[in-house]
């Protein structure tokens, strides 16, 4: 087993429904970070390494017939993640920076949780493959399905995972609410109802209160 090295660096991950306003934040929340003088690495989970960005198109193209099983679907993203991890947050980290990245392991937990996979095994999974360094801080931006839904709409071609039913989301976002509770320490649920600029201040405050209190230690 891999074990994870300790690092220097701040690790957080952006979480919410599909329209829920994360990836405008992880932007907002960058720049803030950057403004303060950190050396911010934005990454989306899956994706930002070439391996990764071809294990994306597969796992989110709107077709795919025969459908994807769902734990070929759960290994799909969870190699986007190893190889990302390797690749990309474990070095940043390792040189005292800061990482954002626009989902990560919770969403499969959520996500995937959300087609019956049990979390004890996601959670086993990540270990074996040597993901033991979770997030410093998790953002959960929450919002209801059907805010979420409109949101959605009014942006482009839904993809593979976004064409699932409200059934399906609303066990998703029951999800998120339930990873709060389990892991009250690391995740922190926003109310993404919240003016744009008003969550960015709200997710910049918590993220820099956050990242003094892991300094100070
Ligand atoms: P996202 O990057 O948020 O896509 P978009 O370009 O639409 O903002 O997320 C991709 C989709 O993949 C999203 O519906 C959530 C889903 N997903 C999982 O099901 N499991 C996972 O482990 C991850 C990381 C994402």
């Amino acid at each position: 087993m891999v074990v994870a090295l300790s690092d220097s660096g701040f690790f957080v991950s952006v979480e919410g429904l599909d329209g829920c306003g994360k990836t405008t934040q992880v932007g907002l929340l960058a720049q803030s970070l950057a403004a303060a003088g950190k050396n911010v690495a934005v990454v989306r989970d899956p994706g930002s390494t070439a391996l990764g960005e071809r294990v994306r198109d597969l796992l989110l193209e709107p077709t795919t017939a025969p459908p994807i099983s769902h734990w070929a679907e759960t290994a799909l993203f969870l190699a986007s993640r190893v190889q990302l991890a390797e690749e990309v947050i474990r070095p940043a980290l390792a040189q005292g920076g800061v990482v954002v990245s626009d989902r990560y392991l919770d969403s499969t937990l959520v996500y995937q949780g959300a087609r019956g996979i049990p979390w004890e095994e996601i959670l086993e999974l990540h270990r074996l493959c040597g993901l033991t360094r979770l997030p410093d801080l998790t953002l959960v931006l929450d919002l209801p399905v059907e805010l979420a839904r409109a949101r959605r709409e009014a942006g482009g071609t839904p993809d593979r995972m976004e064409q699932e039913g409200s059934t399906y989301h609303e066990k998703v976002r029951a999800g998120y609410l339930k990873l709060a509770e389990r892991f009250p320490e690391r995740v922190l649920l926003v109310n993404a109802q919240l003016p744009v600029a008003e969550l960015a201040r709200e997710c910049g405050e918590l993220a820099r209160e956050r990242l003094n209190l892991e300094r100070a230690i």
